[in-house]
């Protein structure tokens, strides 16, 4: 398979809210599956990022429909290329409501200043996997 991988970030233009955030899941879960495409999305404040992993034609196609999105601006593709490997092979679409991390508390810096551009694309990428290796084992424990 011809692996790649994409990192992105956008600014959400709708208030994080369940409904927003059920009806971008739903359809990344189905779609994701159909393109064999695995990924980690975190919003946070009024970003989101996203890294998504497949087949490099699914992945191409699904990114341009995703920047295409009316419901978030200034997309931006920070890091892309081939992958050797998944980073997050069992995930069709991981997010959690709130983060159980969050890049704030991290790099210790007040919600409003927070500014993605100034994040190594490594340590965002470092983030959504531990994201989701933390959703992971919560939902172990539960
Ligand atoms: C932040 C964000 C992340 C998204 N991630 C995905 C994704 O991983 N896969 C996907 O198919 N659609 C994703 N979408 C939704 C797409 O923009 C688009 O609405 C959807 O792919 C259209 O699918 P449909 O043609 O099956 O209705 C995302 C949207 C937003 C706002």
């Amino acid at each position: 398979m011809d692996l790649h991988y994409a990192l992105y970030h956008s600014k959400s233009l709708e208030p994080a809210s369940a409904t927003l955030h059920n009806d971008i899941l739903q359809v990344s879960a189905r779609n994701n599956a159909r393109d064999h495409l695995t990924g980690f999305l975190h919003r946070e404040a009024d970003y989101f990022i996203q890294y998504i992993e497949g087949p490099k034609t699914r992945l191409y196609g699904a990114l341009a429909r995703i920047g295409r999105d009316t419901r978030h601006s200034n997309f931006e593709v920070i890091q892309n290329g081939p992958a050797e490997k998944r980073l997050l092979p069992d995930w069709t679409m991981g997010f959690v409501d709130p983060g159980l991390l969050n890049l704030s508390d991290l790099l210790d810096v007040s919600h409003g200043r927070l500014d993605i551009r100034t994040i190594d694309p490594f340590d965002l990428v470092i983030f959504l996997v531990s994201n989701a290796g933390a959703l992971r084992s919560g939902a172990a424990a539960a």
